[in-house]
């Protein structure tokens, strides 16, 4: 019970421990068993659909019946959770025009942190900063003759505000950096020494480098989007002859043997990926080498092959 400051009232809060509780995990389970997420991804590119028409799709995907009036209520319990949008819709049928509400993905995640969220952005860009001391023990590990012997120009594809770049700048002073991210994101990135900040999406054009870093990106997206952002590497690398895009990502362990805390660690880590991922951002997922390596090939890379991992952490390199 909390005090309603207006009234003087007691305000009786269970009903909202409740929603959060039970009703939005429910909510949240009821959407997944029905592949919702999914079924307004394969409607690319209109990407909102009535609960009417996720319903013909549960029906014909998964062959069991769905209750439009049902999912209308989740639905709409979900929007009001900021887990999708609503809008709605004029449609004309027989006999006159019915007003309808369509369903989509709420606004896209990035986007949604940078301009709607500042407070969740900064405890995300810092969770980031923190996994990114991480890939850099990682990569400096693994590469770190490479990094020495290097000439030219690093690029970090999708690096957010440059944690990335700002440790390989310190430890190889002979190279310069590009830390490429979104122009809202790259708005609010701090100076940092020899390393330039390029504004852009990586499905136009990614800045040309003699070593490319991608880390933590090609898990938020489907597979048509990671083949756009790998083709657009594999040209920014056009130049180079034995050039190399690192990707630290996670891979999908859901079907890995758990014996150690460190196992019980990555799968976790990999599963959550997943299951966030599907839901607030638009078909993402976690992938197997297999997977990773057909995306890299069907991109123009000629080899893709796992380096090391940190539970969470998977290190793989493409090849030109
Ligand atoms: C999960 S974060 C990873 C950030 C950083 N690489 C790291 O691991 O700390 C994904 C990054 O992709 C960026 N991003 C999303 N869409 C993008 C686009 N179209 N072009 C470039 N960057 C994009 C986001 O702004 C975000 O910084």
């Amino acid at each position: 019970m909390s005090m309603n400051e207006r009234d003087g009232v007691e305000e009786d809060s269970s009903w909202a421990d409740a929603s959060l509780l039970v009703g939005l995990p429910a909510a949240v389970r009821a959407a997944l068993v029905l592949n919702v997420p999914k079924i307004i991804d394969s409607v690319f590119p209109i990407l909102a659909l009535s609960a009417e028409e996720i319903c013909k799709h549960v029906t014909e995907t998964q062959g069991r019946p769905a209750s439009p009036q049902n999912l209308e209520k989740i639905m709409d319990y979900l929007c009001c959770n900021g887990i999708f949008s609503m809008t709605i819709e004029e449609e004309e049928k027989n006999v006159g025009f019915f007003r309808v509400k369509k369903y989509s993905h709420s606004k896209f995640f990035y986007k949604y942190l940078v301009e709607e969220a500042p407070e969740l952005q900064q405890i995300y860009v810092r969770q980031l900063k923190g996994s990114s001391t991480q890939g850099l023990k990682l990569l400096t590990e693994k590469y770190d003759d490479e990094f020495n012997t290097l000439k030219g120009r690093v690029v970090d594809v999708g690096g957010q505000e440059g944690a990335i770049c700002t440790g390989l700048a310190a430890k190889y002073p002979h190279l310069s950096f590009i830390n490429f991210d979104l122009p809202e994101v790259i708005r609010g990135a701090p100076r940092i020494s020899r390393v330039e900040h390029v504004g852009g999406s990586f499905f136009e054009e990614v800045p040309s480098g003699n070593l490319l870093i991608i880390k933590f990106c090609l898990l938020n997206w489907n597979d048509e989007s990671c083949l756009r952002i790998l083709k657009n590497c594999r040209k920014a690398l056009a130049q180079e002859r034995s050039g190399k895009l690192l990707i630290i990502d996670r891979m999908d362990r859901s079907a890995d043997t758990v014996t150690r805390d460190e196992d019980v660690k990555a799968r976790t880590a990999s599963a959550f990926a997943n299951f966030f991922g599907s839901l607030v951002l638009n078909g993402a997922r976690t992938r197997t080498l297999e997977e990773f390596r057909g995306l890299a090939l069907a991109a123009g890379f000629s080899a893709l092959e796992f380096v090391h991992n940190y539970p969470g952490f998977d290190l793989m390199e493409a090849r030109v």
